[in-house]
C-alpha cells in the first residue's frame, strides 16, 4: 500500500488514514489535493525515518498545501475538476515556500504553565530555537527544564535563562529575547480559592511590565501573548504603553484560547460529537460575565436545548474557577493552559510563516464601539494579526450577556488604560 509523507508532522501515511484524520475539516477533493502535495516513501521500510530526515524547507513548503484546503480550497474544488485543483495546491505550495523558521521565548517558562507550554511550543515543526526564561526561585531551574526539552528529538535548539528576584529583566534578557519572533507569557501569580483574576492585577502588571518592556527592547517586531491574568486589564496595560513607545500594539495578544477549548469541550461531551468538529467562539474579555461563548453560531450545538444554554454558558464562564478549587490553593489551570496556549501559538507561528490561521484572541479592536480591546474571531498572517473580525449574529440570550460583558470588560479595560497612563517603558 503507498504511503506518503505528511509535512505537518514528517510521518508516511497510506491514503485512507490521511483521508480519515482530516475527514470532516477538509471537502475530499481537498484532501485528494493535499494527498497530491505528499512526497510518496520510495525506499521500502524505510517510511517514517525517511519523512523525517527531509529538507526542512522542502518539508515545510508542501505543508502550505493544506492550509489551502482549508482557506480557499473548499469552494473552488466544487467548481473545477480535481486535476486542476491538485495542478493549484502544488504551484501555490510552490510559490510561498517559507523563508525562516522561528525562535520562540516562554517567559515563566518553569513555572506551571511555562514547563509544559515550553514543551509543546519545543515540538512545534515550525520553532528552531526556544528560550525559556524565568526567576532563580521558580520550582526548577529555568537551565533543567531547557536541558530536559534539549532531548526531544525535535528540531528546536532549547536555551535556559534565569534573573535573580528583583532585578529588572530588560538587564537580563539580551540574549533570551533577541531574534524572538513570538513570546508566550504566562510569568506571574495564579489565583487561589476565593480570589477574583482582577485581585492579581496589582502584582502581575508589574511582572508583565518588566518583561514586555524588555521586549519592546530586544524584540520589538515579535507577537507578545499575554496568558497573564488579569488578562482582560494587563493586555490594554501593555498594549498601550507598547504604543507610547512609538510600536504596533498590534503585536500585543491576550490569550483567551482556554475559553473555547473549554466550550469545544463541554460542547462534544453533551451532544456526543468529537470536540475535533467543535468550534465555538468565544468573545467578549477572560473573566467572568466578561466570558461570552456564542453557542448559537455552532452547526454541532443545534441539538442543544435551549433551555440547557443558560447552564452551559455559566458553565465555560465558571470553569477557571472550578480548577482552582479543585487546585485547593495550589493554582490554577496549567496544563490545559498549555495545550491552550501552544494551539494559540502554533497557529500565530503557521501565520507568520504565511498559512493563515483564525483564533480567538483578545486584541486591540473596533469591532464593538467604545470598546479598545476586546475578543473576537482573529485571522493571524505573516504580519501577526492580519485581521479582527466581527462578533456575527447573536441570538436573545447572547444579546443580554453582551451588555453585562460589555459593563464589566470596560472597567477592567478602564484599570489596564489607567496604569498605562500612569507608567512608560524605558
Ligand atoms: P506559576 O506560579 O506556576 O508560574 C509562574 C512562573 O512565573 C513562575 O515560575 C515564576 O517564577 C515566574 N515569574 C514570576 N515573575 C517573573 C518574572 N518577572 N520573570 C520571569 N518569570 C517570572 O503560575 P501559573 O499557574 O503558570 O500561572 C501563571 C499565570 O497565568 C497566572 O497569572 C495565571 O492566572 C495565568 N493563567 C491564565 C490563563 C488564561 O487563560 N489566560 C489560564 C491559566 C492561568
Ligand atoms: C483560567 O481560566 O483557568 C485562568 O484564567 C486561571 C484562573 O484564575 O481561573
Amino acid at each position: 500500500m503507498e504511503k506518503r509523507v505528511d509535512p505537518e508532522d514528517g510521518a508516511a501515511y497510506t491514503y485512507e488514514e490521511l483521508a480519515s484524520f482530516y475527514k470532516g475539516k477538509y471537502k475530499k477533493a481537498a484532501i485528494e489535493a493535499y494527498w497530491e502535495s505528499c512526497k510518496p516513501v520510495k525506499t521500502k521500510g524505510k517510511g517514517k525515518g525517511k519523512g523525517a530526515s527531509e529538507p526542512k524547507a522542502k518539508a515545510k513548503g508542501k505543508a502550505k498545501a493544506k492550509a489551502e484546503p482549508k482557506a480557499k480550497g473548499k469552494a473552488k474544488a466544487k467548481a473545477e475538476p480535481k486535476a486542476k485543483v491538485k495542478a493549484k495546491a502544488k504551484a501555490k505550495a510552490k510559490k510561498t515556500l517559507p523563508a525562516k523558521t522561528f525562535k520562540v521565548c516562554v517567559c515563566g517558562g518553569a513555572g506551571g504553565i511555562g514547563q509544559p507550554l515550553s514543551m509543546l511550543m519545543a515540538m512545534d515543526p515550525n520553532v528552531s530555537e526556544l528560550s525559556v526564561f524565568d526567576l532563580s526561585v521558580a520550582m526548577v531551574p529555568p537551565a533543567g527544564v531547557a536541558a530536559d526539552l534539549s532531548h526531544l528529538e525535535k528540531r528546536a535548539a532549547v536555551k535556559g535563562y534565569v534573573m535573580e528576584v528583583g532585578k529588572n529583566p530588560i538587564d537580563h534578557t539580551e540574549e533570551c529575547l533577541t531574534g524572538c519572533d513570538l513570546v508566550l507569557i504566562p510569568a506571574g501569580m495564579p489565583r487561589k480559592p476565593g480570589m477574583t483574576r482582577d485581585d492579581l492585577f496589582k502584582v502581575n502588571a508589574d511582572i508583565a511590565k518588566g518583561l514586555v518592556e524588555a521586549c519592546a527592547k530586544y524584540c520589538p517586531n515579535a507577537i507578545i501573548a499575554l496568558i497573564v491574568n488579569p488578562v482582560n486589564s494587563i493586555v490594554p496595560a501593555m498594549a498601550e504603553l507598547w504604543k507610547k513607545k512609538g510600536l504596533d500594539n498590534k503585536k500585543i495578544v491576550g490569550v483567551t484560547t482556554l475559553d473555547c477549548v473549554r466550550a469545544n469541550k463541554f460542547v462534544a461531551e453533551m451532544t456526543g460529537k468529537s470536540a475535533r468538529f467543535v468550534n465555538v467562539p468565544v468573545v467578549g474579555g477572560h473573566a467572568g460575565v466578561t466570558i461570552l461563548p456564542l453557542f448559537s453560531q455552532v452547526a454541532a450545538c443545534k441539538g442543544i436545548d435551549a433551555d440547557k444554554i443558560p447552564d452551559l454558558d455559566k458553565r465555560v464562564q465558571d470553569a477557571g474557577t472550578e480548577v482552582v478549587n479543585a487546585k485547593g490553593g495550589k493554582g490554577s489551570a496549567t496544563l490545559s493552559m498549555a495545550y491552550a496556549g501552544a494551539r494559540l501559538g502554533s497557529s500565530i507561528l503557521s501565520g507568520l510563516a504565511g498559512r493563515r490561521r483564525v483564533e480567538c484572541a483578545y486584541v486591540a479592536s473596533d469591532v464593538e464601539e467604545g470598546f479598545p480591546y476586546f475578543t473576537s474571531k482573529v485571522v493571524f498572517g505573516d504580519k501577526g494579526v492580519m485581521k479582527v473580525l466581527p462578533v456575527g449574529k447573536l441570538n436573545e440570550h447572547e444579546t443580554k450577556r453582551m451588555e453585562e460583558a460589555k459593563a464589566q470588560l470596560k472597567t477592567e479595560i478602564d484599570t489596564g488604560l489607567k496604569y498605562a497612563e500612569s507608567n512608560s517603558f524605558a
